[in-house]
């Protein structure tokens, strides 16, 4: 395992800065997940991680050496790719075993790497199959085994699971967090997925045009979002976002005025803008508490039942939102439910997307 740095690491291409210079700090052994919307330039971080594309500026160290100038060959990494590339004239375990034959190991350890490895992502019974006969979740396995079978330094793992079925998702999950622990190799993982982002990462690196919006523990992010874009990148369902109006702020907090007029207490530091402003309130679906008092409100329009959690999507003067209710709460469609919140669990940001300090009010 070895750390992973990047300085003033950028992409353009033309004209297009598809990557801002980036500065990111990676420890030995840590698994570190990127998250941001569709076109943001997670992949190219990575690519440009792996050596698949060369920077426009800045450096690549892994380890204590810079790789900024070497064939992705020679960087001790592996990626897994969105889309798997397998060699198709080869069989799943001739794929799994290519990069120990290029390495030049001996026959009789890749044949042991090759079973430990097939074992693990359960293509045993497939090992003599040519990709084309393979589903594309049994195809991802294989281009995950290839990747894993060399103890790679660095694993570099694009989308790995968003071909597979929701059950197998879930055990390659599980999978993932053993192989970390047991390899103890620095992971690098892009995905869309809620769940894995907030449980196998130890970092979440949030993504937005090019640039690194904010870097933390989970936990973290999901409670103190610096900025609305983390806050609608981590989580789900979403945060909710309310326009608002300023109308005071002292040291325990702000009140602010909801579209519909009513006023809300929020624990957030707001002293340092003008009182009259226009911000953005943020509260989780969870954090919504039925009552009949609250400040805001809106009628059913849609209700879901997940089983463990139910959600109500609402419509109003606050526009649309989603609130988590109890599960033995009886709701019927069109029926109108006011909300309030706990002034420590509602954010506030300012109107360039910035959240307000936390306060304990
Ligand atoms: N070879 C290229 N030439 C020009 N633009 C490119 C090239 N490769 C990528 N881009 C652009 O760079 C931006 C970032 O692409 P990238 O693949 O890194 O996004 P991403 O965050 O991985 O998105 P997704 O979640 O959809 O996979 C996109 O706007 C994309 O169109
Ligand atoms: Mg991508």
């Amino acid at each position: 395992m070895s750390s992973v740095v990047v300085e003033g690491l950028s992409k353009s291409y033309g004209t297009a800065n598809v990557l801002l210079p980036i500065d990111l700090s990676i420890a030995e052994g840590e698994f570190v997940v990127i998250v941001g919307p569709s076109g943001c330039g997670k992949s190219t971080l990575l690519r440009l991680i792996a050596g698949l594309e060369t920077p426009t500026s800045g450096r690549v160290l892994i380890g204590a050496r810079d790789v900024t100038a070497l064939e992705p060959a020679e960087r001790d990494i592996a990626m897994v790719f969105q889309s798997y590339a397998l060699y198709p004239h080869l069989t799943v375990s001739e794929n799994i075993a290519f990069p120990l034959r290029m390495a030049k190991r001996d026959r009789r350890e890749i044949a042991t790497k090759v079973g430990e490895v097939a074992e693990l992502l359960e293509l045993g019974a497939l090992l003599d199959r040519r990709p084309r006969a393979l589903s594309g979740g049994q195809r991802q396995r294989v281009s995950i085994g290839r990747a894993i079978v060399r103890d790679p330094a660095v694993l570099l793992l694009d989308e790995p699971l968003s071909n597979l079925d929701a059950s197998l998702r879930v055990k390659m999950r599980h999978e993932f967090a053993r192989l970390h622990q047991r390899l103890g190799a620095t992971m690098i993982y892009v995905t869309h997925d809620q769940i894995e982002a907030m449980t196998l990462a130890n970092r979440i690196v949030v993504m937005s045009h090019g640039r690194v919006e904010q870097v933390g523990e989970p936990l973290a992010l999901y409670r103190t979002p610096a900025t609305i874009r983390v806050a609608e990148a981590i989580g789900s369902p979403a945060m909710n976002f309310m326009p608002v109006r300023i109308v005071h702020a002292d040291e325990t907090g702000a009140t602010v005025a909801m579209p519909g007029g009513a006023e809300c207490r929020v624990g957030a530091d707001a002293r340092a803008d003008a009182v009259g402003l226009d911000a953005t309130l943020g509260v989780r679906p969870e954090h919504l508490r039925a009552d009949e008092a609250g400040p805001f409100g809106g009628r059913v329009e849609l209700f879901e039942r997940l089983g463990p959690l139910s959600f109500a999507h609402l419509g109003g003067n606050e526009g649309s939102f989603v609130a988590q209710l109890p599960n033995d709460r009886h709701i019927t469609l069109g029926e109108a439910i006011r909300f309030s919140v706990d002034p420590g669990d509602a954010q506030l940001f300012a109107a360039g997307g910035g959240a307000y300090p936390r306060v304990t009010p």
